[in-house]
């Protein structure tokens, strides 16, 4: 069987939706039910969110990142590109196991088979420096900066499925909300996205600006049209990821307020129907196709519960939900209680994404 290597990016150009408890749930999660493939988490989100968290959460996973980004040579997403970058186009690639870490080797909560490039917070003020390379003027007929810097985390990806390529590999890529540079490198190593979206208003306008960011704006603005990702990508004959999963997190938190979540939800779903039904190979392909709202719904979107103390207690500790147990756990100095029950309806939810991909 050829190897296969699946690339997922959870993105949504809105912030604080669960786009770091997801990636951490969901490559934990992944990892468990697939102990024969390699899962690599490629944090490209200066806050490091979901790094802290496979690092064993808290106040120590907060350290080793810190540990991580201040080595001469981080073995962080800025110390690969760093290195890449410096090396100029066609060196070869620096051997990825330099820049990544195992994640159980630090943190015991997690499976064995997933690996980490942590994230750094020196990906904001290194930023101008990468625009700066991407934008640099081809020299040769053949170079094309803006492609090579563009796909540095697709290479990773390629370099380190190649060093064992007896085994499948599938990579969950974390991602910050502003549309930055490093944002576009993360799309840019994706096939697939997982779209986390809140049962708000905001989230249904965010819906509408992601279309705009990926393929750009219709009909195109006359100046800016041309400076869109859409459109360099495809100059330089990238493919833009799909969208494969939309993720409602959190929607139990508004039960209070069934009636204005559901409608709210509703407009979310409507508005990425319409986007289907006028570009329905801007989403990954399905056995069929879907014909009406419910039918898209029940094909592209899954519905994430409130983690609620189990999803507080799993990050805080950097334990993977089929590991939390029930039971009173010092937070902070505060005793919270889990409750087994609760914890297996989250492990329910989130093995309703895994079985989606
Ligand atoms: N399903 C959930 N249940 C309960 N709390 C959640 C859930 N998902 C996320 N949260 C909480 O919501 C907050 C934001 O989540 P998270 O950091 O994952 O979002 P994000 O999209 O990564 O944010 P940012 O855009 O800042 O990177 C966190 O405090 C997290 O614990
Ligand atoms: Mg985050």
């Amino acid at each position: 069987m050829p190897q296969t290597i699946e690339r997922y990016v959870i993105w949504n150009n809105k912030g604080g939706v669960g786009k770091s408890t997801i990636a951490f749930h969901a490559a934990t999660r992944y990892a468990e039910r697939h102990p024969g493939k390699r899962v690599l988490l490629i944090d490209l989100c200066p806050q490091s969110n979901s790094s802290m968290m496979l690092l064993g959460g808290g106040e120590r996973g907060e350290n080793y990142v810190l540990g991580l980004c201040t080595e001469p040579t981080p073995r962080t997403v800025v110390g690969y590109m760093s290195t890449v970058i410096a090396g100029g186009q066609g060196a070869p690639l620096p051997d990825p196991y330099n820049f990544l870490v195992q994640a159980s080797s630090v943190n015991d909560k997690v499976p064995q088979n997933i690996v980490l490039l942590c994230g750094d917070g020196n990906l904001e003020p290194m930023s101008p420096a990468v625009t700066g390379a991407a934008n640099a003027p081809a020299l040769t007929p053949a170079s094309q900066p803006w492609r090579w810097v563009h796909l540095t985390f697709r290479a990773l990806i390629d370099s380190f499925a190649a060093r064992d390529p007896d085994s499948d590999v599938t990579v969950f890529i974390d991602t910050n909300p502003s549309f930055s540079i490093y944002t576009e490198l993360a799309i840019s190593a994706g096939d697939k996205l997982i779209v986390p979206v809140n049962a708000d208003d905001s989230s249904r306008v965010a819906a509408n600006a992601l279309f705009i960011l990926l393929h750009g704006q219709q009909p195109p603005h006359p100046i800016y049209g041309a400076w869109t990702f859409a459109v360099r990508a495809a100059q330089s004959g990238m493919v833009v990821p799909k969208i494969h999963a939309v993720v409602g997190n959190r929607l139990t938190q508004y039960e209070g307020a069934a009636g204005a979540f559901a409608a709210l939800s509703d407009a979310t779903a409507v508005t990425l129907f319409e986007q289907y039904r006028a570009a329905p190979h801007f989403f990954t392909a399905r056995q069929i196709a879907a014909n009406s709202l419910a039918e898209f719904r029940s094909l592209y979107s899954v519905a994430l519960r409130d983690f609620n103390t189990a999803g507080v207690v799993a990050a805080h500790l950097g334990c993977s939900l089929s590991r939390l147990t029930g039971g009173y756990y010092d937070i902070h100095g505060h005793n919270i209680q889990v409750n087994a029950a609760r914890v297996s309806e989250c492990l329910i939810a989130v093995d309703k994404l895994i079985d989606m991909l």
